[in-house]
């Protein structure tokens, strides 16, 4: 019979490191289930309450969690860390941030950041005409701005300077150098003058995956020379005033203030020299890539940051000043286009365990076969009732050398199967314990280390990586993963997981680590028929919107949650969102559903005719087949879990 060990929360805090990379959203209960602080006060949701209020509704699994009260929180954070920074440095201009639309284009997200930004006249940023038509019609504050990125033709500065016309301070970013004289023509010929920036090509150039948006090589962006040939047209037009922002980016998620630093300082300076060259400047814009914390490391690592908030913006309003005082000039005001800082948090990925694949997990010790004695299995039995600490590395080697010659028999046809299986049983019996020999020592070797990645578990989950993570899959980002009940359990299992995709690639094993990267994550053995639920978190920018169609699994189920202390849970669920069924993704294919439907009718009333099915049986095939098209891509196990006590 299995026990399970005891194991405190505290234990569990320091198992996942959640105090480090939470940022005070998120906290294990007494009742060890994962909570969310969405305003990082009392006010807390049991994130089980939430999985049992999707279960009533019927709501299949994956689901998206979205916390709105915590995206209010980090637009408010922001703002609030910039006013703070302004008023104490003596800086003379205010902050006017911007969100960067596609980080998060959800209508729902975009207008809550907008609302919770209206005291500090937070304005929006679009990088493509679809952004853009959507921005300037959820964009009502004439005193926010709406910055617009992204290589542009001219329906896209038509209706940019619709938006001027509309009263709207609406500013053309010119990534390239044609970009202008393009803007100049068509803002001629619709007789309302531009407001212009210029994305400026820095030296300074960032580390980390996202680290090419940056430096000389950069895809957008103006060099020195062009910088002068801008202003000059300007002034040949009779627009000098028209150019209103200096804007930069050096990539996203920079984990090096160091970076940041000598990037405001150098676009600063650029800010200066054109203010000089007669342009009524009032902008700096210093684009995205203040970091997210993903694996609490606080280090330079590629999913950390070595900088708070707070050190971002004094560095910025400090640099900038500093620069503008030597140069005689007045302070600009400051514009950011952080995405990632202000919608990673608000959304957590819940996905249910549906299976383990366990490598080590058979206690049985096999004897015999139907033909006797199994040859090699008492030597390796030996190895395994006699290992030692001191001896460990030997046996191990012992062991691997008779799975070895096991495995030539089995090629000779000189072993049967339930032979080989006995044998290779034992073998990942002590590779197991050979592992926990080696788990408090100084110097773990390779090859230890490689086992204890082979002998972990399996845990199959109802996700796609492509659809949910993509970022993981592409680029090998880290997110912060954890179970998110159970906790006042010890796990005992180490484990990979493995989405639902036909596709090796389609897993996650790499998991956050404060020295390193793990291969494996601590979970708890899964019991068939009890749902085990793991939350994958900080998973709100970019991932939601980046998702492909792989496989043809679609857009998962959302809940939207608002705090509310008149619930007894705390929470109300205030918008579900379904996820895509088989029909719309089908239909994204240049599957007609119809068409589909009255084929597989053709071929039920040819199976009629040819007595392969009877009458009623085909319609409720066939009837079962549509409903299908509406059903949700992932799986559904509800009919395969035990009733709940
Ligand atoms: C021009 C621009 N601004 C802002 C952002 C958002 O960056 P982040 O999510 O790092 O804040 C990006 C994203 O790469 C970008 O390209």
């Amino acid at each position: 019979m299995e026990t399970t060990t005891s194991f405190d929360i505290a234990e569990a805090r320091e198992l996942y490191n959640i105090d480090r990379w939470s940022g005070d959203y998120f906290g294990i209960n007494d009742a060890g289930h994962v909570c969310v602080y969405p305003k990082r006060n009392g006010e807390t949701i049991d994130l089980m309450d939430v999985v049992a209020e999707a279960r009533n509704r019927k709501l299949a699994f994956p689901l998206v969690v979205r916390f709105h009260d915590l995206l209010r929180d980090r637009v408010e954070t922001i703002n609030k860390a910039f006013s703070t920074a302004i008023s104490e440095s003596g800086y003379n201009s205010p902050y006017r941030g911007v969100f960067p639309i596609k980080v998060n284009q959800l209508r729902e997200v975009v207008e809550e950041i907008i609302d919770a930004g209206k005291p500090w006249h937070f304005g929006i940023e679009a990088g493509s005409k679809p952004e853009l038509l959507a921005a300037l019609a959820v964009h009502s504050d004439p005193e926010s701005l709406v910055i617009c990125n992204g290589y542009k033709d001219t329906s896209f500065i038509q209706n940019a300077l619709l938006g001027r016309k509309l009263g709207k301070t609406v500013i053309l970013v010119v990534e390239k150098l044609e970009e202008l004289a393009h803007i100049l023509r068509v803002s001629q010929t619709m007789k309302i003058e531009p407001l212009i920036g210029l994305r400026v090509r820095l030296l300074s150039k960032g580390a980390g995956k996202w680290a090419t948006s940056g430096g000389e090589n950069a895809k957008f962006g103006l060099s020195t020379a062009d910088l002068v040939e801008a202003s000059d047209m300007l002034h040949a037009a009779r627009l000098a005033h028209c150019l209103k922002l200096v804007h930069f980016h050096v990539g996203s998620q920079v984990p090096d203030i160091g970076t940041i630093k000598r990037a405001v300082r150098e676009a600063a300076r650029f800010y200066a020299k054109l203010s000089k060259m007669g342009h009524e400047l009032g902008y700096l814009d210093v684009g995205g890539g203040l970091g997210v914390d993903y694996d609490g490391s606080r280090t330079t690592f590629d999913s950390s940051m070595n900088y708070s908030l707070d050190e971002y913006v004094r560095d910025i309003v400090y640099t900038v000043k500093e620069v503008c005082d030597s140069e005689s000039v007045p302070h600009p005001t400051l514009v950011s286009e952080s995405g990632r800082a202000i919608v990673a948090q608000h959304s957590v990925l819940i996905v249910e365990t549906f299976g383990a694949i366990e490598k080590a997990s058979r206690q049985e010790t096999p004897t015999a076969t139907s033909g006797g004695e199994i040859p090699l299995l008492s030597d390796i039995l030996e190895i395994r009732n006699n290992l030692t600490p001191q001896n460990r590395l030997e046996n191990l080697h012992d062991a691997q050398e008779i799975r070895e010659r096991a495995q030539s028999m089995f090629d000779l046809g000189l072993l049967d199967l339930r032979a080989k299986a006995g044998i290779e049983t034992v073998y990942w019996q002590i590779a197991a314990n050979i592992v926990e020999l080696f788990r408090d020592a100084e110097h773990i070797p390779e090859e230890v280390r490689e086992i204890e990645i082979a002998i972990g578990d399996q845990y199959l989950c109802n996700f796609s990586v492509f659809q949910s993570l993509l970022d993981h899959w592409a680029l090998g980002q880290l997110f912060p993963v954890m179970p998110i009940h159970r906790l006042n359990e010890r796990p005992d299992r180490n484990a990979t997981l493995v989405d639902i995709t036909c596709d090796s690639d389609g897993k996650v094993a790499k998991f956050i680590d404060l020295q390193d990267v793990k291969e494996t994550l601590p979970l708890h053995r899964w019991h068939p028929g009890e749902p085990y639920y793991i939350g994958f978190f900080l998973a709100g920018a970019y991932q939601d919107i980046m998702g492909d169609l792989h496989n043809l699994f679609g857009r998962v189920n959302e809940m939207h949650i608002y705090l509310d202390e008149d619930e007894d849970t705390g929470h109300y669920v205030e918008e579900v969102l379904p996820g895509s069924t088989i029909g719309q993704v089908l239909s994204l294919t240049q599957w007609d559903v119809n068409e589909l439907a009255r084929q597989m009718k053709a071929q039920t009333d040819a199976a009629i005719k040819s007595d392969r099915l009877k009458p009623n049986e085909a319609m409720r095939l066939l009837d079962d087949y549509e409903k299908s098209l509406t059903l949700y891509t992932y799986l559904n196990f509800d009919d395969q879990h035990k009733p709940s006590k």
